[in-house]
């Protein structure tokens, strides 16, 4: 075979990343029946209608869409105006303190690309969002570290001193730290980091000269939790809002942003690094853009929308009252079910829930060759429903999967009536 042995390694199916095939057999009432409710995808429907009419009744297609465009002039102008606008930066983001790719992934995959050698280690808390792992070591000969924190909340102030252990751990080995990378809000358990914390970690990443990369993918998706008690939660704070002097390096701090998520537009495929005191990285980037290049209509698309400040406001406005909505609509359902969660969400799409302990409550007899995790995910699937597993986000108990709850209510509902039919049903 006439292939690399790289791309022979990545030809191996990946028996746990079998979502392509499910979008493949989507169900729909009508037209596909028989097919998969998918509540796996970090996906946002509840707003398509809003963006589908104001993106239709607002781009026209200009000649100028089928070039390379203005070398990203009119995206970055835009996107520094919204960022200012919305992130409340320190220091006002300018047009060349952007990077603009072809979404968040590829922003994250230049970020190892141009922070690590290959060999050099990342550092990522556990449960994660699971696709930063092909995203730091696919292509990059970059390694993750990644770091447990037992019985400590990985968002809590605590969690700052297991970085550090692992940090000292990596270079006893004489492994040199590139990056810290942390998503915030968090995927999966929707919650924000505290200002406390943020700057606890920054003071950690200048003790020991490591890039802190925050995802900030779901920064204006945030919104009252009025459910859960006795948790603390935390408004969402940007890494651009706090002032560096006497905490790190600002060269050594790096933000992604981009329109999938809180926009609810994975396939415009837009995101950004936004690095406010290191014009080299994004010099550095320069040859390497053209690899994840946006289009020139998505560039366009974005342009319009984001331009449009009174439609913008009432659109981050009303996302977030559907996404409190949807919320409560979740956590209804699993209380009514007797389904454990992790409480305190008030950012992303996501409930995090204990089925291993409702599975094993129908199935005593559950232990088998396989894991938990593999047995109720071969349950789920079965029952033609998708949700991810906390094995693929690095979750350090058995039996917690990552619901998305962002989509329209009745294809949401019937994605949970499958979760109930496939762990045994009437669980009450
Ligand atoms: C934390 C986080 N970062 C990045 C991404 C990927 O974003 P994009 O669609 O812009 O590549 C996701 C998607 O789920 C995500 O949850």
């Amino acid at each position: 075979m006439a292939l690399s042995t790289r791309a022979i390694k990545a030809s191996t199916p990946d028996p746990t990343n079998f979502f392509w095939q499910i979008l493949k057999d989507l169900w729909h009432p009508e037209t596909n029946p028989g097919g998969y409710v998918s509540l796996g995808l970090a996906e946002n429907s509840l707003m398509h209608d809003t963006l589908r009419e104001h993106l239709s009744g607002n781009v026209a297609v200009q000649n100028d869409d089928f070039t390379y465009g203005d070398g990203k002039k009119s995206i970055k102008n835009t996107l520094a105006r919204f960022l200012n606008r919305h992130f409340q930066p320190v220091n006002p983001i300018e047009p060349s303190h952007l990077t603009i790719s072809n979404g968040c992934s590829s922003a994250i995959e230049h970020t190892a690309w141009a922070f690590g050698n290959p060999g050099d280690v990342f550092l990522l808390g556990r449960p994660y969002y699971g696709t930063f792992v092909p995203d730091i070591t696919l292509r990059m000969g970059t390694k993750l570290d990644l770091v447990d924190f037992d019985e400590i909340d990985p968002l809590g102030i605590d969690a700052v001193e297991k970085y550090e252990r692992c940090i000292l751990r990596a270079q006893t080995r004489g492994e040199r730290v590139a990056g810290l990378i942390l998503a915030n809000p968090h995927n999966p358990l929707g919650r924000c980091y505290s200002w406390a914390f943020l700057t606890a970690i920054m003071k950690l990443c200048q003790r020991h000269q490591v890039n802190l990369i925050s995802d900030e993918v779901y920064a204006l998706s945030t919104f009252p939790n009025t459910v859960d008690s006795g948790v603390e939660i935390n408004p969402f704070t940007s890494v651009l809002s706090i002032d560096t002097k006497d905490l790190i390096d600002p060269a050594l701090v790096h933000v992604i942003w981009g329109v999938s998520k809180d926009f609810g537009a994975n396939g415009l495929r837009l995101g950004a690094i936004i690095s406010q005191q290191n014009p080299t990285l994004h010099e550095a980037l320069v040859p390497v853009i053209l690899y994840s290049s946006t289009s020139s209509m998505a560039d366009q698309a974005v342009v319009d929308m984001l331009s449009d400040d009174q439609w913008v406001e009432r659109y981050i406005e009303e996302n977030r009252q559907s996404l409190q909505q949807s919320y409560e609509h979740v956590t209804t359902w699993a209380r009514t079910n007797g389904i454990e969660y992790a409480p305190g969400v008030n950012a992303a799409f996501f409930l995090w829930v204990n089925l291993g302990a409702v599975y094993k409550k129908r199935h005593p007899e559950a232990e088998t060759e396989k894991t938990l995790d593999d047995v109720i995910m071969d349950a789920l699937l079965k029952g033609k429903v998708f949700i991810a597993s906390g094995a693929a986000f690095g979750s350090e108990k058995p039996g917690w999967f990552r619901i998305v709850f962002t989509q329209r209510r009745e294809y949401l509902d019937e994605g949970l009536r499958r979760i109930m039919t496939a762990m045994g049903a009437s669980l009450k």
